[in-house]
């Protein structure tokens, strides 16, 4: 089956037209996608620097600061596709997995504005988002695939055999990635969000100079497990520090710095890459697609296509800019939907749901 959507619009030869909304944690993003597959404009805002003094991210004012920025980011998304409200066909939002607050403030504006409009509303799984974003890029994959999922809340490992027909192959029994990422950089002392700070110091130190534990990486089965991999981490630093309690203030010189950040990664990336790589055995696809935010890791990109190649499996990413979260990957979700379904033109149900726990896997085709 070729990825290409259909422009499917029954009356009029015109593509539909999607205006999407993504809110769940702590980008706001809007972005206009046409059933061709198009994205036509888009706006961005991350709420890093907000968050920053707090060391992560403060789930109140998150909520609050997409409230303020919905409909700035809206104005400008429409102004870059020179389209207005009324050009719309339908809108989209994420209706889950994701903040509660964060999740209701993006619901509650775009279902409003769908009743106001007339236009139907398409709820888009965030995962999904994440999921089909590589379709997005030069060089797309066609179904079917294997995906790995890995992202600030979620590590998962799914066979994609078509929009909407997802199975899951196996997950992380604690810590997602991202969070092992993130909560590993604060324990070092890099400032929030700690996924890209690690990766950058990683650059300059050695991947060998400590030995920690590649957790589940040999189980027979798909499942992942990050927490103890984090808490080596916290004790290798101690001894370096000199402390015997973690509340006590670690001091680490710039070279264990970097070396420990690098003998992270490359623990994590090992064991991505290496389950990734048996789920493809196991369900026998030749394609893996990599999503989310830690999908942007330079390490785990060069370590998966290197090893993918030697077992002649091809590997596609997003875009980097569409790796973290934003409003395209939620209109072009939606605008897939739109094409192979038109009739969902015809759902005018504004009875707002938010599902801040939502399994992937639970989605309908
Ligand atoms: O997909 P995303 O933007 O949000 C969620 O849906 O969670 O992912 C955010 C996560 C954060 O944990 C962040 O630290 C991580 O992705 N991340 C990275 C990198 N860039 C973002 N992790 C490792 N290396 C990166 N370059
Ligand atoms: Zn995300």
């Amino acid at each position: 089956m070729s990825h290409a959507p259909q422009s499917l619009n029954p009356s009029c030869d015109k593509p539909l037209l999607v205006l999407g909304f993504e809110s769940s944690c702590d980008e706001t993003g809007v972005a206009i996608c046409s059933t061709e597959g198009k994205i036509l404009g888009q706006a961005l805002h991350s709420q890093i620097a907000m968050h920053k003094d707090y060391g992560g991210v403060v789930p109140e004012l998150a909520s609050r600061d997409h409230i303020r920025r919905l409909i700035p980011l809206m104005n400008t998304a429409l102004e870059q596709a020179q389209l207005s409200l009324k050009d719309m066909d339908a809108i989209a939002v994420t209706t889950g997995p994701g903040l509660p607050g964060a999740l209701m403030a993006g619901c509650a504006f775009a279902y409003s504005l769908a009743a106001g409009l007339g236009k139907p509303v398409i709820p888009v799984h965030h995962l999904e988002g994440h999921l089909l974003s590589p379709l997005l890029s030069a060089n797309p994959p066609s179904y079917p695939f294997t995906a790995l999922l890995v992202s600030g809340g979620h590590s998962q490992l799914m066979a994609v055999e078509g929009l909407g027909r997802y199975s899951l192959l196996g997950e992380t029994l604690d810590d997602a990635a991202g969070e092992a990422f993130d909560k590993t950089a604060k324990m070092i002392g890099l400032p929030y969000p700690g996924g890209p700070a690690l990766s950058k110091l990683a650059e300059q130190g050695d991947p060998k100079r400590f030995e920690l534990p590649r957790p589940m990486m040999h189980s027979k089965d798909l499942m992942m497990s990050f927490s103890g991999l984090k808490t080596s981490v916290l004790t290798t630093a101690m001894k370096l520090a000199g402390v015997s309690s973690p509340s006590e203030t670690m001091v680490l010189t710039e070279t264990d710095t970097c070396d420990l950040a690098a003998s992270f990664q490359a623990a994590i990336v090992d064991v991505l890459v290496n389950k990734s790589l048996k789920a493809c055995k196991q369900s026998g696809h030749q394609r893996l697609v990599v999503a989310g935010g830690v999908g942007a890791n330079k390490h785990l990109r060069e370590r998966l296509l290197a090893e993918a190649k030697r077992k002649k499996i091809e590997v596609f990413f997003p875009e980097l800019s569409l790796c973290t979260d934003n409003g395209a990957m939620i209109a072009f979700a939606a605008a897939l939907r739109l094409a192979e379904n038109p009739s969902l033109l015809n759902d005018a149900d504004y009875a707002m749901l938010t599902r801040p726990r939502y399994a992937l896997h639970e989605l309908q085709a």
